[in-house]
């Protein structure tokens, strides 16, 4: 089977092209982008989504948009260069990825000040190809480390899509679970649903039943009592950003189920890469949270669901306290607390 590139470059390189996660499960459609705007609106709207997918589409991104500029003078190229990053970076605030990336983009670009503006594009490309390449790889090395939490027969509860669909890989807390795939293991899926955007359904849902992966998926709110009546053995959950103590945004109702899982004496995972490690952000109250349009709420697939003006509140992420993780999976192992996050 075809693997699932969300993210990557056009055949003739000179692109962005994104499977576009607005359309799925109804259509599958890659659209190939070229200017800042549409690259930027495709992160906003959520067209390409979860965080190290938006990350890999930034620096990929960058690069798309610089190309027509590189026989300008260095000074000015330069100068575009961290406008046009600047606008990637504001498009969505709280994966960590996207301003990682960038800031990788700019490290590489001061790294060569001697470089003339089609020389240091080059420089960018490879950059932003690297940045790919080691996605995937991190997730498979997630995969690896994670292996050993999903033996013959488990049931894992996801939250959002944190699969192939939202990385430049297999995904990071579905990692583990296409390798027990891979590895002849039988592992059965249970996926929210993800108000307000389904992220769940539409999406993990239509992933894991691609590879042949049973899943189920729950309406949010009823995890708990699939908990109380043992059909749960651990979730798996993404991320958007660890900050230095452990504490974990991802997706809202992410906490909830943290809660339920402790609760009912479930391991809670966070599984994501060394990438998603925010170690300047003491703790999730430093976190900046996304809020996004009401109507994302008031409506569901287009259809109005709630009076007309009704109040809503739309954040896109809420954050688990460390406290309720049992542990972070990710490409350089599994943490515990105390977290420090030190690698050597
Ligand atoms: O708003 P989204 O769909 O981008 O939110 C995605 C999540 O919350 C994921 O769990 C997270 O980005 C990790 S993806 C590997």
């Amino acid at each position: 089977m075809e693997p699932i590139r969300s993210v990557q470059w056009s055949p003739d390189g000179r692109a962005l092209r994104i499977i576009d996660q607005r359309r799925l499960p109804l259509e599958f459609v890659e659209r190939d982008l070229h200017t800042l705007e549409d690259i930027r609106d495709s992160i906003t709207t959520l067209a390409v989504r979860g965080a190290p997918a938006i990350g890999v589409a930034a620096a990929i991104g960058l690069v798309v948009t610089m190309q027509p500029f590189e026989q300008e003078p260095p000074v000015l190229f330069r100068a575009r260069l961290q406008a046009h990053a600047a606008v990637l970076n504001a498009s969505r605030p709280t994966a960590v990825n996207l301003s990682w990336a960038l800031a990788r983009m700019a490290a590489c670009s001061d790294a060569h000040l001697a470089a003339n503006s089609s020389e240091l594009l080059m420089k960018l490309r490879a950059e932003a190809t690297r940045i790919l390449e080691e996605d995937r790889a991190m997730c498979e090395s997630i995969g690896a480390h994670g292996l050993q939490f999903v033996p013959d027969g488990t049931r894992v509860l996801t939250h959002c899509n944190a699969g192939a669909l939202a990385t430049a890989g297999i995904g990071t807390a579905l990692a583990p679970v296409y390798l027990a795939h891979r590895a002849d293991r039988q592992v059965f899926v249970f996926a929210d649903e993800t108000r307000p955007l389904l992220q769940g359904s539409r999406l993990t849902a239509w992933e894991l039943s691609r590879a042949g992966i049973p899943v189920t998926i729950l309406t949010d709110g009823m995890a708990a009592s699939l908990m109380r009546d043992n059909e749960i053995d651990i979730v798996l959950v993404g991320a958007d950003r660890i900050a230095a103590n452990g504490d974990t945004a991802n997706k809202i109702g992410t906490y909830s189920v943290a809660v339920a899982a402790r609760h009912h004496g479930i391991p809670f995972y966070v599984c994501a890469p060394w990438s998603t490690i925010d170690r300047a952000t003491p703790n999730g109250a430093a976190i900046v949270i996304e809020q996004r349009d009401g109507a994302e709420v008031r409506s569901l697939l287009g259809t109005t669901v709630a009076p007309i003006g009704a109040a809503v509140r739309n954040p896109a992420f809420d954050v688990t306290p460390a406290e309720l993780i049992t542990g972070v999976i990710t490409d350089k192992g599994v943490y515990r607390a105390p977290y420090s996050f030190t690698y050597v």
